[in-house]
Parts: C-alpha cells; sequence; structure tokens
C-alpha cells in the first residue's frame, strides 16, 4: 500500500515539473512516506529526521514532509520537530504537491491529516470513496518521457481493492491510522486492471488489510472477493493474479478456494496471518478464532487446490505469552508447513487496546530468542519444501535485476543475475539478459536455500 502511495507522489510531483534525484543530499525537497505498524519503523523515520534537521542547518531551504501513517498518528509532534515543514496523512495525499508548493513559497509548516474517525457512517463511506477515487486518477495517469507508470514494477502492478479495517486486533495500529473499511466498487478496480492490462501488465496483486473480506453491495447484488477474482480473470491480457492479505475468517473462504481450484490465471498462493498457535493469546489479540479452526482452514484450502502455498504472520512476545503460549506457536508453525512466514517481535502501539490495557511484559531477550527459535523452525520447513524443486522447471516472472546482479558477471558469460517469482510466490534466481524484465520464462532449479530457488534458463 504505501509503495502505491508512494507512486501517487511521485506522479503529482513530476507532473507539477519536480524532478527526482537518486540522493536526498541532492534534494531540494525530502519526502518521507512512513509505516506505524511496529515501532521499529517509526524509530527509523525520527533518525532520519536528526541527520535532516542537521542538514537544514547549511541548507535552511530544505523542505521535508512527512507523508502517512506516522503523519497521521503523530501529526503535533512532527509537527514541532525542527526539520518537519509538512505533515500529510494517507488519505490527503493527492493534496501533496500543494502542501509542497505552499512551503517552498510561503516558508511556514503545513499540516494536513484527517479527523480521526472510527466508525463507519454512510456519509464517512460516500465521502473516503470519492476521496479514493481522484487518487486512483492520478496512480494511472503517465509522465511523459517515461515508459512505465511509476506504480509499474517488472510486468506487475499492485491495485487497491479497498481501504482500512475494522477487525481492531489488540495489537494494531491500522485501524486508527487508516480509518474504517471501505471497499471500492468493482467497475471501478475493473476498469482500472483492464488499463493495466492495456500498458503491457501481466500480473497484479490486489490489496487490503483483509482483502478476503472486500464486499460491495450494488442494489441485490453482493460483491465479494471471488466476483472480482472471476472479473479480473476475464481481463486480456492478465495472467496472474494475487491477492493480500487474508484474515482467517469462513466468510466468502469457500468461495475464494473455488475460484483459485477453477481459475488458471489466480495463483495457487494464500498468505493468511495466524499470529500466535496459542488460544488465550489470540482471544488476547482478538483474533475470533482459535488455533484448530485455523488448521482446518488450512486443511481446507489444501483439499480445494492441491497445490497451494501458504505463508503467514506470527508475532512472538505479545504481552502474557508464556513459553508454553510459545510452544503452541511452534506447534502451529511445524502443522502448517507454510512456504513461508514473516515473523516479528511485538511492540507496543500507543492508542490501541493491548497498549492501553496490557503490559508489555515479555523482555527484549526472550522475545529475540523465540524470533529465532520459530524462524529457525521455519527455515527447515521451507528448506524441505524447496528441495522438492531440485531438477524441476518452472514458470517465472521476471520481475528484473536481482541485489546482487553486479556479481559474477564473467562467471555467466556476462548475463547479469535476474528475479523474479513464481505463481505461488517462490523467489527464483537465475542469469539471463536484462531485457527479460517483464516477461514470463521457464527454469530448471539447480541450487535451492530456504527462501530462494536458483535455476537456469530453459
Ligand atoms: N507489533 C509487532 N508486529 C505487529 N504486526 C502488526 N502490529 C504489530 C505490533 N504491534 C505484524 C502482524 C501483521 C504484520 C503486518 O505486522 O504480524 O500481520
Ligand atoms: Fe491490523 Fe488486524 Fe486489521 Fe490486520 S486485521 S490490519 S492486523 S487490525
Amino acid at each position: 500500500m504505501n509503495k502505491l502511495d508512494s507512486a501517487i507522489i511521485e506522479v503529482s510531483l513530476r507532473e507539477a515539473g519536480c524532478q527526482f534525484v537518486d540522493n536526498a543530499k541532492d534534494a531540494d525537497v525530502v519526502l518521507i512516506n512512513t509505516c506505524s505498524v511496529r515501532e521499529h519503523a517509526e524509530q527509523r523515520v525520527w533518525s532520519h529526521l536528526g541527520n535532516l534537521k542537521h542538514t537544514k542547518e547549511t541548507r535552511p531551504e530544505l523542505v521535508v514532509g512527512i507523508i502517512g501513517c506516522m503523519a497521521q498518528r503523530l501529526a503535533g509532534e512532527l509537527l514541532n520537530h525542527p526539520a518537519v515543514d509538512i505533515v500529510c496523512g494517507p488519505a490527503q495525499i493527492p493534496q501533496i504537491t500543494e502542501l509542497v508548493t505552499k512551503a517552498i513559497n510561503e516558508k511556514q509548516k503545513n499540516l494536513a491529516v484527517t479527523e480521526n474517525i472510527r466508525r463507519k457512517t454512510p456519509e464517512y463511506q460516500t465521502d473516503a470513496l470519492e476521496k479514493f477515487e481522484a487518487s486512483y486518477g492520478i496512480e494511472d495517469k503517465q509522465i511523459p518521457g517515461q515508459a512505465r507508470l511509476p506504480r509499474e514494477y517488472g510486468g506487475q502492478a499492485f491495485v487497491n481493492v479497498m481501504r482500512g479495517c475494522d477487525n481492531f486486533c489488540s495489537y494494531c495500529v491500522v485501524p486508527y491510522v487508516r480509518g474504517p473499511e471501505v471497499s471500492r466498487p468493482p467497475a471501478a478496480i475493473i476498469e482500472q486492471i483492464k488499463k493495466l492490462a492495456d500498458r503491457g501488465v501481466k500480473q497484479i496483486t490486489l490489496l487490503g488489510q483483509r482483502v478476503n473480506s472486500y464486499k460491495y453491495i450494488a442494489g441485490e447484488k453482493i460483491y465479494c472477493l471471488a466476483n472480482l477474482l472471476q472479473m479480473a480473470s476475464d481481463i486480456k491480457g492478465i495472467e496472474w493474479i494475487k491477492f493480500i492479505t487474508n484474515y482467517p475468517s469462513e466468510e466468502f473462504f469457500d468461495q475464494i478456494l473455488q475460484v483459485m481450484a477453477d481459475l488458471p490465471k489466480v495463483c495457487n498462493y494464500l498468505h493468511i496471518p495466524a499470529q500466535s498457535g496459542s488460544d488465550k493469546i489470540l482471544r488476547a489479540m482478538n483474533r475470533h478464532y482459535t488455533a484448530s479452526q485455523y488448521l482446518e482452514l488450512l486443511e481446507k484450502a489444501r483439499a480445494v487446490v492441491l497445490d497451494i502455498a501458504v505463508a503467514g504472520d506470527f508475532i512472538v512476545g505479545f504481552p502474557g505469552e508464556t513459553e508454553e503460549d510459545f510452544q503452541a506457536t511452534v506447534d502451529l508453525v511445524k502443522k502448517a508447513k507454510y512456504r513461508n512466514c514473516f515473523i516479528f517481535k511485538y511492540s507496543s502501539r500507543p492508542g490501541t487496546n493491548a497498549d492501553k490495557k496490557l503490559q508489555d511484559s515479555v523482555p527484549a531477550e526472550v522475545k529475540q530468542k523465540r524470533n529465532s527459535e520459530l524462524l529457525a523452525v521455519q527455515e527447515r520447513i521451507s528448506d524441505e519444501l524447496s528441495r522438492d524443486f531440485l531438477g524441476r522447471g518452472v514458470k517465472v516472472l521476471v520481475e528484473g535485476l536481482s541485489k546482487k546482479a553486479h556479481l559474477n558477471l564473467a562467471h555467466a558469460g556476462g548475463e547479469p543475475q535476474l528475479v523474479g517469482r513464481t505463481a505461488e510466490d517462490w523467489i527464483v534466481v537465475f542469469n539471463g539478459p536484462a531485457s527479460l524484465a517483464g516477461q514470463f520464462v521457464k527454469a530448471k532449479i539447480t541450487k535451492t536455500s530456504p527462501l530462494t530457488l536458483f535455476g537456469e534458463l530453459t
């Protein structure tokens, strides 16, 4: 979502005549798009601001803006920081050019954030939809002289199908900074995907905080994610469709799985965070399922979509998590057989229920130890699953140069290292011409590691 928001910012500023430079040191305006989900992400922003404060001592004309969830959450505090000129919440991003122009011309601080709204009234819904649709209009604008839209990357693009979240998991800041859940009209989403397909985009990823709870009511008809997937699947040019991220719930689950099984374009990949394997902790997290209900959902998914790849998220060290609770999480990870999972150490987010009502009781060293232990468990599982690919051919959508593209050029006959993903979201690395970015290729897997498959073009 932040990547997409950054794309809107880039389009708006380029249209206004701004040029982008590679290094913040050379810039007249520095904008930081922020995330508030974990404390660490916010700490990094404060540390950037410390450096920018120094830069401003010698270059007082430098304009600095903070955009996104942190701007929404800490507007006053940020505005008081000596380095900051602009504070712009996620819903105000379409106003960014205006804010930058004002900051440059009027040399005064500028604030644009949404009033805090927790409940979804019909007025909020209409207003939010209007604002969102306006920002999507910006997203799809082409910049003269640039072949790709800022939101396109290696033949793929993200598409927001909804914004916000109504779930209020007790640890999570998202409902506070992104507001209530609002689903976009299906016609607008499909039209946007058609435009992307016309431009040569081959893979789209539908985005929502709980994308499987997408629901749009038009007269008698209720559209759910499965309907969107079907409609997107009919679009010529689109070959792979993914969606992230899912909340473990029965609602619409069968329909979504059936569409995944029936439609070849819908990738057999399900990111479905469990967060914990302990029923006590799940309750305290305000997640509305037990560990065994979660495993039943996975079992069902595997029965309907035979080769489905499942990924998850976990938080270790949630307040009150005992060693026994943690071992229940280890147990769940072993049973779930994820292709990959993302593991986070709990950090208390101000304003959330966990922050208000529970003490962050698990010591930092224990969180670290549990994090490493869970990672090691998953690594063994991922390693085993990836070994299955040895000697097999896989279809890959090439994203572009890998991070190590510049190494070993001579060894690989002068061709750089490329990276891409399979339909099941496995990362594949191989050597080939950079011109393959955005194309589908076949690769034969010759070596594996827990997170990456290494191969040769065939
Ligand atoms: N502390 C640690 N991890 C968190 N996440 C969300 N909130 C917190 C928090 N307060 C994790 C969850 C979520 C992912 C995006 O970030 O696992 O799925
Ligand atoms: Fe946060 Fe829970 Fe909503 Fe996900 S479902 S965004 S974890 S509140």
